[in-house]
């Protein structure tokens, strides 16, 4: 179903958070004071001194989590400032635009570990569905991706109900049968057609290329649409999910036939308009996360950090 990266671009940006981690002490936050081990908490009962210092450490990183990622924005805008300032001073060239784009090998690397994990959790939330797709294709599978599940995720040999294809999509279905899926079409999806292929976009990019694979859907001549999000929730900014979050969403609306329910279930609520009326999702923030408000909550271990700021 997900189209694998198709290099995907990286920003200088991308890497400055990727190796915060539990383990490291939040820049900036050192001065707060953090609770104790609580000897009345049940949590801490029964843990050797290591065990309870590892699991204070585990909170205090989850508490600075928002405060960490406000701190890496300002960090982030400062320095594009102080770049733009000095370009405007005659001080360093501009760089050319398409360098920019595709530089980092480092950057690029990080995008598609995020990729494949985005992957990784389609096929772990179709398994556990009630309602699985029959089939999850990777279509042009091939270059850093394929090198990725390769040498980092062999184990995919072993999975059912997912089909490699070395070939793109174009070449592997009817033009009829596919629907692009993409948050710049102008249609919505209303309903899951079985007979049909829907196209997610192996892309993350934090929405850098602005209708990318809305222009290239519309180029091949291949039906888009958009999920009707805005129909029943109201999002703080666009609504460009992540790969595993759609695929997730497809599956929770053919479990339920209920859209606002899929919608619910699966976008993390910090996502949302303020007084949309829900609260958090216990998941909220550790999923991987596209977004354009300069978000990217990367894999969980700090393997991806934290991006950019994303000019809309
Ligand atoms: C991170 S988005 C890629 C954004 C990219 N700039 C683009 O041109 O679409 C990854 C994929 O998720 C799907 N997607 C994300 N948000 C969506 C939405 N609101 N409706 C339908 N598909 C969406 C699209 O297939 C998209 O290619």
């Amino acid at each position: 179903m997900a189209e694998p990266a198709a290099e995907p671009s990286a920003t200088d940006l991308v890497e400055t958070a990727a190796s915060a981690g539990p383990s490291s002490e939040p820049k900036g936050h050192q001065s707060r004071t953090f609770p104790q081990v609580d000897p009345t908490d049940p949590a801490f009962q029964g843990l050797g001194k290591r065990a309870q210092k590892r699991l204070l450490r585990e909170r205090r990183y989850e508490e600075t989590k928002l405060e960490r990622r406000r701190a890496e924005k300002e960090r982030i805008k400062r320095k594009k400032a102080e770049f733009r300032e000095k370009i405007d001073k005659g001080l360093i060239a501009p760089p050319p635009k398409k360098q920019r784009i595709e530089q980092n090998p480092t950057n690029l690397r990080i995008e598609i570990n995020s990729m494949a994990k985005q992957i990784i959790r389609c096929y772990s939330a179709n398994k556990v569905s009630p309602r699985p797709v029959r089939e999850i294709c990777i279509a042009s599978h091939g270059g850093r991706i394929k090198e990725c599940f390769d040498t980092r995720h062999k184990d995919v040999v072993r999975w059912s109900g997912v089909t490699w294809n070395a070939n793109p999509y174009e070449e592997t279905f009817d033009k009829e049968e596919l629907v692009y899926l993409t948050a710049d079409s102008n249609d919505r999806i209303l309903e899951i057609d079985e007979g049909k292929v829907y196209i997610i976009g192996g892309i993350v990019d934090k929405n850098r290329h602005k209708k990318l694979c809305y222009e290239k859907a519309s180029k091949q001549g291949i039906r888009t649409a958009q999920l009707p999000i805005g129909e029943y929730i109201k999002m703080a900014s666009r609504k460009v999910l992540t790969v595993n979050h759609v695929f997730e969403i497809l599956l929770k609306y053919m479990e339920h036939k209920d859209w606002e329910k899929a919608f619910l279930e699966v976008i993390p609520h910090r996502k949302f308009k303020e007084n949309q009326g829900v609260g958090r999702r216990k998941e909220d923030g550790k999923d991987g996360e596209e977004d354009e408000d300069g978000e990217e909550e990367g894999e969980e271990e700090g393997d991806e950090g934290d991006k950019e700021d994303e000019d809309e």
